[in-house]
């Protein structure tokens, strides 16, 4: 059994979550999440109200974008990925940063938590990727204590990286019966049916992340081809086929042509949620 496997867990989803892992491992991530998108760590935790002392839950935290600034907030934090080697740059990071905290393998959507444990369960562009929505949420509220927040940034369906994973889906194998879109964490209303009335005083608010450093379409592009797993696992798909690979091409290219503004950025939308536990 692997490490993320439980008894209940059925071979098909302990094969789903493998790919997952091993295509969350493509390219490098680490320098997507500091070089891109650093400033919604910060974002999250401020806006969860972290402090010092919390115990916090950072679930498919990735090389720590949460949970370091956390951790330095003075949070007791563990970090948990389905994927171990971007926990592996969190921990090379996090040292280099004199911040302590623990990093653990574990799927979204099997915590290995006793109930009501964290004071906090934060997850910025991460449980959103879990493919089984409800049973993803029905974990984070599960392992959240009475009265302690959930905190939660998603891509909007309708924002930069929803409509890339909209520009991709023709060109990618169809996701097993069940699987979810991602961006659909990003719509208040799935949400607020997936925690259901297991929790009060839900904030939200649509934001935009300003990411000027990749905003030129083709620079967007050839980053994403070479770093970010979901688009290099997708022209990986299309290996064999010259002409279906320059329609992905072009299409990524019309996304960030349609996206620029006129002072040539890129802004990415994404929503925040904060949540109280009842
Ligand atoms: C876009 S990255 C976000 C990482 C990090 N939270 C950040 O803000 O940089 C998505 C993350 O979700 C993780 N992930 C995908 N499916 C998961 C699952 N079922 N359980 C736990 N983590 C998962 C991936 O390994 C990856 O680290």
């Amino acid at each position: 059994m692997s490490t993320t496997q439980t008894q209940s867990q059925p071979d098909a989803d302990v094969a789903l979550k493998a790919k997952h892992r091993a295509m969350w491992a493509l390219g490098d991530y680490h320098a997507v999440a500091t070089e891109i998108i650093p400033a919604l760590g910060p974002v999250l935790v401020e806006a969860a109200g972290i402090t010092a002392g919390e115990h916090v839950l950072d679930v498919a935290a990735g090389s720590g974008n949460v949970a370091i600034p956390a951790a330095a907030a003075g949070a007791h934090v563990i970090a948990t990925d389905l994927t171990p080697e971007l926990l592996d740059h969190g921990r090379d990071d996090a040292a280099e940063a004199g911040v302590r905290l623990d990093w653990q393998v574990a799927d979204a959507e099997h915590l290995p938590f006793e109930d009501a444990t964290f004071d906090v369960v934060t997850s910025c562009v991460g449980a959103m990727f879990a493919p089984h929505h409800q049973q993803t949420a029905d974990e984070l509220v599960r392992v959240c204590r009475p009265g302690g927040r959930i905190g939660l940034i998603s891509w909007t369906p309708s924002g930069f990286i929803g409509q890339m994973f909209a520009a991709m889906k023709p060109y990618v194998a169809p996701p097993p019966p069940g699987a979810q879109p991602p961006p659909l964490w990003g719509d208040l209303e799935h949400v607020r049916e997936l925690l259901g009335d297991r929790v009060s005083e839900v904030t939200a608010s649509q934001q935009l992340l300003g990411v000027d450093r990749i905003a030129e379409p083709a620079t967007f592009r050839e980053y994403f081809k070479s770093h970010y797993g979901p688009t290099i696992a997708a022209y990986r798909g299309l290996a064999d086929d010259p002409v279906r690979t320059a329609e992905l091409d072009r299409a990524l290219l019309d996304l960030a042509e349609r996206f620029r503004t006129p002072d040539g950025g890129l802004a990415w939308e994404y929503l925040l949620v904060v949540a109280t536990r009842v």
